[in-house]
């Protein structure tokens, strides 16, 4: 049994808080503010409710593909609200802090043309590689994307070395492969990804000696010196603009493993596939959002006179239980901050069902948690 208020706040509580609030909000936005483009109705109430009463709050999502900068933008014209990225946590926004691959040869999947890889080099990585690029340069690399030749060349680059098994010292080799946003082209991209993780330590177009027999002979799969995989959000599905959630990066992921287990030695002997998924629920990801919080707040308090205090509560606002009331249920912070799952029903979770995480709170959309949350701190 799980909590519900069916009540509906009409008008946000007058009274302002008169001290400064030890409680702060975290949305996510998929679901919970907008539905892909459109702003979702009582949004810009709920923010601007909390912006007069200098209720500090982040912005908190698996969603991603376009730099912070770029996204709050938008955002704020969506919602007419003022944003800025220090109150803005992407799926990827933890990978600008991976200084150990900046110099190294990265493969960045996902997102709309190159958008991610502009992202990437932004956080500072100097040597990035897409899907994209490998596809212009040999386009046999996967037969099937033929139709796409002419979408991926505008903003493709030449690779910095050629695929030549002949000469594996000069072939391109790749240190790490990131999933920055969603695959636009799921074939391509697991093709791409396949052969890098059977190859020999990164090389493109070698086939691992331990792979190369053991795979063909379905005998499993030996690590040999592969890059890491790392997945930026673990969404098997999210609320887009149709009326029913869609498959997410973790739906990509899911396709992915089960081609890995078929090439590493099919059903019965296939191997897990190594990967470090990143993003809600994960305890990563609510750590860096904390830290964020923390110091926004303190900007956005610097005004009040004396102590600020330390923030006691956080409301983590969501329309996904595997991964927003999962997060914030689960995640034990170091601070001794409370953070409170209220459960919305504009998004993925749909109104009646029991959700697979018990949230703190049900309610209907953002509005309420707001208002549910400020009545709860009197
Ligand atoms: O790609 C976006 C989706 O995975 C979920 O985004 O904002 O609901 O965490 P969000
Ligand atoms: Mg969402």
């Amino acid at each position: 049994s799980y909590r519900t208020s069916h009540r509906r706040f009409l008008q946000p509580v007058a009274t302002p808080p008169t001290r400064t609030p030890e409680f702060a909000f975290a949305f996510d936005i998929d679901g919970v503010l907008v539905r892909s483009s459109d702003a979702l109705p009582r949004a810009h109430k709920a923010l601007s409710y909390l912006q007069t009463n200098r209720i500090p709050f982040i912005l908190l999502t698996n969603g991603g593909g376009k730099h912070e900068s770029e996204r709050v933008e938008e955002l704020s014209r969506k919602l007419s609200v003022p944003l800025d990225t220090s109150m803005f946590v992407q799926s990827h926004t933890p990978f600008a802090d991976m200084d150990e691959y900046k110099n190294k040869t990265v493969l960045v999947v996902g997102g709309d043309g190159d958008k991610c890889r502009r992202v990437a080099e932004s956080y500072g990585f100097k040597n990035v590689v897409t899907p994209g690029d490998i596809f212009t340069a040999y386009p046999d690399v996967w037969p099937f994307s033929r139709q796409w030749v002419e979408y991926y060349k505008p903003f493709s680059r030449p690779l910095p070395k050629p695929i030549d098994p002949s000469s594996p010292d000069t072939s391109l080799k790749i240190d790490a492969i990131f999933v920055y946003n969603d695959p636009r082209d799921w074939g391509l991209d697991t093709q791409i990804i396949k052969d890098v993780l059977l190859s020999h330590q990164g090389i493109l177009g070698t086939l691992s000696e331990s792979n190369g027999k053991s795979a063909l002979r379905n005998k499993g799969y030996q690590q040999d010196g592969q890059p890491p995989l790392y997945f930026s959000n673990p969404d098997l599905l999210w609320a887009a603009k149709y009326h029913l959630p869609r498959l997410g990066q973790g739906g990509f992921r899911e396709a992915l493993e089960g081609v890995w287990a078929a090439v590493t030695g099919g059903k019965d002997n296939g191997v897990e596939l190594k990967k470090i998924v990143m993003g809600k629920p994960h305890r990563p990801t609510y750590q860096f959002a904390e830290k964020r919080l923390i110091s926004h707040r303190r900007d956005l308090l610097a005004g009040y006179e004396g102590d600020v205090g330390n923030l006691k509560r956080v409301y983590m606002v969501g329309d996904n239980p595997e991964s927003d009331i999962l997060g914030a249920n689960s995640y034990e912070s170091p601070h001794g901050t409370d953070w409170a799952s209220i459960l919305v029903q504009t998004g993925v979770y749909t109104a009646g069902s029991v959700p697979a995480h018990e949230p703190r709170m049900v309610v209907g959309d953002v509005l309420d948690a707001v208002q549910w949350a400020a009545a709860e701190e009197g």
